[in-house]
């Protein structure tokens, strides 16, 4: 018996080491998406340096984003002006007089962690030193000034620059530091990352820019919310979050003034349903009432940062009406009612449609509302504002 039990143990860690590698980056960060700031959507290069870094360091820490899960503060491009003669790169003194070292330690000082950014081409999108031919040189120099997350963007690429093999060039840049570093790629979504960059990166932009809008096709390809949800609807795209693996669908425009408080509600609460990492990019050290209380939603927070890490898959779709469902590590579901009409609708789940039986009795909680609703069989159904979501839980009893 003894010897027939060793024989089975052993035959099943074979088995066990036969099985293809993950398909997913094991360098221990970002089980779950990451959450944090990043400068751009607001600052832009115009507006980046370190008055602006520090006051949003010290803004996160002190009003209730640290302690809601808001983790890293993120500088975007122009942070660099150009390299020495051994090749390393230059910090822009005039944004940064104190230099990225004090800026780094600072936010540790407040128990936030720091993120820098770079591009894989020649220069950055807004003209600065890109990192091509110096990978290693600027991961080392990443990792010595204290750096957590490094963003790698995707312009000025050399003709035929192959992205899995650029990106994977920094991955391993980065783990030779032995320092625990964020990935994150930022293709645009151009290469379809989703299928190759699970190895490669903690996550990938799936989607061009964002535009501060709802619905706002811009002709040189930049996304509204309504744009970035199709996107995020492509086929099987959902499959590939996970776990530190996260599909990107890029940072927040929450509090930026393009949209409606409903519209930033629905781009907030949509964000959390695809698992997204929430890299809030307005002036968090004076934003208003509104921008506060979706940023702060713990509910919706929750759902963007269960264990499980399911992104959602749109159930449904019939015009402007949309059905969003994910699994939560608890067996219940989050799902997202979306009106993307001029008028509020009445939209509806139901349970065959998010994996349950019709006779299953559950509490739905909206999670803006905080409203429960209790014994709850077949469906759920609410009235959407225009440009707006009703995004619940559906716990079985
Ligand atoms: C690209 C990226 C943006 C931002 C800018 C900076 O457009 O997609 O997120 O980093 O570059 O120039």
């Amino acid at each position: 018996m003894k010897i027939r039990l060793c024989t089975l143990v052993i035959a099943s860690l074979a088995a066990l080491s036969a099985l293809p590698a993950a398909r997913a980056l094991d360098n221990g960060v970002a089980r779950t998406p990451p959450m944090g700031w990043n400068s751009w959507n607001k600052f832009a290069c115009k507006g980046l340096n370190e008055q602006v870094v520090r006051a949003t360091a010290d803004a996160i820490a002190g009003n209730g984003m640290k302690d809601a899960g808001y983790q890293f503060v993120n500088i975007d491009d122009c942070w660099q002006t150009g390299r020495d003669a051994g090749g390393n790169i230059v910090v822009d003194a005039e944004k940064f007089p104190s230099g990225i070292k004090a800026l780094a330690d600072y936010i540790h000082s407040k128990g936030l962690k720091f993120g820098i950014y770079t591009d894989v081409g020649t220069k950055t999108c807004a003209g600065r030193p890109g990192s091509i031919g110096h990978e290693y040189q600027d991961a080392r120099q990443y990792a010595a000034w204290g750096v957590d997350y490094v963003k790698e963007d995707w312009c000025n690429t050399l003709p035929g620059q192959n992205a899995e093999s650029s990106y994977t060039l920094m991955r391993d840049a980065l783990a030779a530091t032995g320092r625990p570093i964020v990935f994150s790629i930022c293709e645009w979504g151009t290469n379809k990352p989703w299928l190759w960059a699970g190895p490669v990166g903690n996550l990938w932009r799936a989607t061009d820019d964002i535009q501060d809008c709802w619905n706002c096709k811009r002709q040189w390809g930049g996304n509204g919310v309504v744009q970035i949800i199709d996107l995020m609807a492509a086929p099987g795209i959902e499959s590939y979050a996970g776990p530190g693996h996260w599909n990107d669908p890029d940072m927040l425009e929450v509090g930026n003034g393009g949209m409606t408080t409903e519209e930033y509600r629905a781009h907030f609460s949509m964000w959390a349903m695809f698992a997204a990492p929430l890299l809030v990019g307005t002036d968090v050290a004076n934003m208003s009432a509104d921008t506060r209380s979706i940023l702060l939603n713990r509910a919706v927070i929750a759902v963007d940062q269960d264990p499980l890490g399911q992104a959602a898959l749109r159930v449904k779709k019939d015009g402007d009406i949309e059905v969003w469902s994910r699994q939560l590590a608890d067996g219940g579901r989050a799902v997202a009612l979306l009106n993307r009409s001029a008028n509020p609708l009445s939209i509806g789940v139901a349970w065959i449609d998010i994996g349950y039986p019709s006779s299953l009795r559950a509490t739905v909680r909206d999670l803006w509302t905080e409203k429960e609703t209790h014994d709850q069989t077949d469906h759920y159904a609410a009235q959407v504002p225009s440009h707006g979501v009703v995004m619940v839980t559906v716990m079985p009893h």
